[in-house]
C-alpha cells in the first residue's frame, strides 16, 4: 500500500512509520509531503530516501490532489499536519485518510486542540486516562470514525511535558500499527486494543502484540 504522509512538524511519527514500512513490509511510504519548508519531517523524508514535497499553498485542493496522485498514494496519514485539508481533497480520499490526535477523542478535540494545548485541557479536566487516537478524516476537526485509541494514564504529579512524552510514546507504536493493519487488509481496519492495553504505557512496543483487528471501518454506511 502506497501511503503519503502529510506533516507540519518534527515528523516523529512520520519516523515511526518509515522505520515499521522497512522492507518486506507491505506498506511503503511514497511522498512526504508538508504546508512547512522548515519541517523536520522533510528532512527525515529525504534520509530515507522518499521524495519530500513543500505545498506552496495548502489550501489549494488541486495542487494537494496533484502531488498525491503523482506518487500514486492509497492511503493519506495525517502525522502532526496543522493545516485543514481542504474538502476536495478529504472527499477524494475518504475512508482512506487517518490522522493521529494525542488525546482519548471525543474529548479534548477539534479547532485549537493541539500540541501542549491538549495536554494541558487533559490535566485541567481532572481525567486520569489518556492516550492517542488514530481517526478517519472527516470535513470536521477530530470528529470521524475512531479506528484505533490506547489509553496511557495521567500521574498526578505530571505536567503537559511529561504527559505529551508519555503519549508520543504509544503514538509512535499504534500509528505504525494502523498503517501495517491497513496495508495487510487493503484498507483501514478498526484495531482493539487487547485484555492487557494499560501495560503499554510501561511497554508501547507490545501494542503490535495486543492489538486486535476488528473489521473494516468506513465513515459513512454505504
Ligand atoms: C503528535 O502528538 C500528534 O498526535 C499530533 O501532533 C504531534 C506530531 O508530532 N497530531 P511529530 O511531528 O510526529 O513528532
Amino acid at each position: 500500500m502506497r501511503v503519503a504522509v502529510l506533516a507540519s512538524g518534527g515528523g516523529s511519527n512520520l519516523q515511526a512509520v518509515l522505520d515499521a514500512c522497512r522492507e518486506p513490509a507491505s506498506a511503503r511510504v511514497a511522498v512526504v509531503v508538508s504546508n512547512s519548508a522548515a519541517a523536520g519531517a522533510l528532512e527525515r523524508a529525504r534520509r530515507a530516501g522518499v521524495p519530500a514535497v513543500v505545498l506552496q499553498d495548502h489550501r489549494d485542493a488541486t495542487e494537494i490532489l496533484s502531488v498525491l496522485r503523482r506518487h500514486r498514494t492509497e492511503l493519506v496519514v495525517l502525522a502532526g499536519y496543522l493545516k485543514l485539508v481542504p474538502t476536495e481533497v478529504v472527499t477524494a480520499f475518504r475512508d482512506r485518510m487517518i490522522n493521529i490526535h494525542p488525546a482519548l477523542l471525543p474529548s479534548f478535540g477539534g479547532k485549537g486542540m493541539y500540541g501542549h494545548h491538549v495536554h494541558e485541557a487533559v490535566l485541567a479536566s481532572g481525567a486520569t486516562l489518556s492516550g492517542p487516537t488514530v481517526h478517519l478524516v472527516t470535513a470536521e476537526y477530530d470528529r470521524g470514525p475512531i479506528v484505533a485509541q490506547w489509553p496511557v494514564p495521567v500521574s498526578p504529579d505530571d505536567t503537559a511535558e511529561t504527559l505529551a512524552a508519555r503519549v508520543l510514546a504509544v503514538e509512535h507504536q499504534l500509528l505504525p500499527a494502523v498503517v501495517l493493519a491497513a496495508a495487510r487488509a487493503g484498507g483501514v481496519v478498526r484495531l482493539l486494543a487487547g485484555g492487557s492495553a494499560f501495560t503499554v504505557a510501561a511497554d508501547p512496543a507490545r501494542i503490535a502484540e495486543l492489538a486486535v483487528p476488528a473489521g473494516r471501518i468506513q465513515s459513512q454506511e454505504e
